[in-house]
């Protein structure tokens, strides 16, 4: 499907945000292996999101739908879990096939994962290899590089890791690992990624222990269930908070955004180029998961530069970055952030190859990217390369643009919001 995105003066809308993929993801995973059942409330049903449930449903774990984005998750507790007659599907998830792997390969039967053309692609030996130090028998596709992946299941023993990159996905997959394991698993991270799994195991009774920048569990741990509203996803609202500071005339209150710390770098991104964003009402279900309404309106924009610590902190917001950068009076610089090249597609060639169709000064560089501004944006078609997120930040560029802008591949938008285009167009505007 292509999607046309007209050109925008004006915008003032309020617009209540889809759950958090990240939060969904872990709602499911944890909650399916707390021994009773969980409820999970604003769950985001995004592809990404369903594919983890069908997941959990071949391994025999049920889901009772109460309404659209809320469930019953039926924990059976880990020893529940039942061999799955045929292979995993993680579909698109890099978050699916990453935890799952955790869980997998500590799990006394066989299995295999795999997933669509882009996650084939993507490294899964980041997890693979910890993981076998921890004991766990997998194999995997070009060397223990690729999916699919097939686990032997074996029984685990905690470790003492360094991990070599800063990724939330791979830390959470070796501390699923680490929970079922026997004796204690200690993980360091080169920089502080965002911590969801450590606050949920924490909200569902179980034990981890943060010093300084080592986590340590201790192994064969049993959780609670878990009663989650799940809060908005503060990378989905990111588009709405950089359109509406771009816009001439723009205005926006989102409602019940999850902004905790590990995720809101684009925030601080934002402030540093001279927006202004309203923090309001802040309240916390769940420790460490604070929820605010977040208000943005236009300004006039300067350039910034971002890299070290607070890459993982914005890792998803970086494509949108370079939209926000078009407009911004200087050179935006982002560097350090390599790891946009294994994404769900390679994310600094993809937005500076498209972002240069409609007109922008972008360079590319192999750790990020840089960007001229301020520059007139013009309509154009573009290509979303397949990936959620470049598809909306070019959305978002094509609000700014004089003419009408086709995005080619639109329906990728389904992988972490369904809404996106019809709340794109919703609020009063010219
Ligand atoms: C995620 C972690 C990040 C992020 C992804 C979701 C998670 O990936 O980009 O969208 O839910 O843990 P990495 O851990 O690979 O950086």
């Amino acid at each position: 499907m292509d999607e046309r995105v007209y050109p925008r003066q004006r915008w003032s809308a309020s617009i209540d945000i889809p759950g958090d993929k990240s939060l969904s993801h872990r709602s499911l995973l944890f909650g399916a292996l707390a021994k009773g059942t969980s409820r999970v409330n604003n769950l985001l049903t995004g592809e990404d999101c369903l594919s983890t449930m069908r997941c959990l449903e071949q391994m025999g774990v049920a889901f009772d739908r109460i309404s659209s984005d809320s469930y019953l998750v039926k924990g059976n507790g880990i020893e529940g879990f039942t061999e799955p007659t045929d292979i995993l599907d993680a579909g698109n998830s890099g978050t699916t096939i990453r935890l799952m792997s955790g869980i997998l390969a500590g799990l006394p039967f066989f299995s295999c994962i795999t997933g669509d053309s882009s996650l084939k692609k993507r490294p899964m030996k980041r997890v693979i290899e910890p993981l076998k130090k921890m004991g766990a028998a997998i194999w995997a596709r070009g060397g223990d590089q690729y999916a699919p992946i097939a686990f032997k299941g074996s029984s685990l023993k905690g470790i003492t890791y360094t991990m070599p990159v800063a990724s939330a996905q791979v830390k959470s997959a070796l501390i699923l690992a680490g929970l079922q394991a026997e004796g204690e698993t200690r993980l360091t991270e080169p920089l502080k990624t965002r911590d969801h799994t450590e606050n949920m195991i924490l909200a569902m009774g179980g034990e981890i222990c943060l010093s300084g920048d080592e986590i340590v569990l201790s192994g064969r741990q049993r959780l609670k269930p878990l009663n989650i509203t799940v809060p908005g996803d503060f990378s989905s609202a990111a588009y709405f908070l950089a359109a509406s500071a771009a816009l001439k005339d723009g205005w926006i209150k989102l409602k019940s955004v999850g902004v905790n710390a590990t995720r809101t770098g684009f925030l601080d991104v934002m402030n540093s180029m001279g927006a202004r964003i309203i923090t309001e009402e802040q309240h916390d279900e769940i420790k460490g998961e604070p929820v605010a309404d977040l208000i943005a309106e236009s300004r006039g924009l300067v350039s910034t530069t971002v890299d070290g610590a607070l890459i993982p902190r914005c890792i998803d917001e970086l494509p949108l970055l370079a939209v926000l950068a078009t407009q911004a009076v200087g050179t935006t610089r982002v560097c350090d952030a390599k790891e946009l090249r294994v994404k769900e597609t390679d994310r600094i060639a993809a937005i500076v190859t498209e972002l240069r169709k409609m007109g922008a000064e972008i360079e590319e560089r192999d750790d990020g990217f840089e960007v001229k501004g301020p520059t007139p944006l013009k309509g154009a078609s573009v290509q979303s390369h397949g990936d959620h997120r470049i598809a909306m930040s070019l959305a978002v560029a094509a609000l700014l643009a004089s003419g009408y802008t086709l995005i080619e591949d639109s329906d990728c938008v389904e992988i972490s919001f369904p809404m996106f285009f019809t709340l794109l167009n919703s609020g009063s505007f010219e």
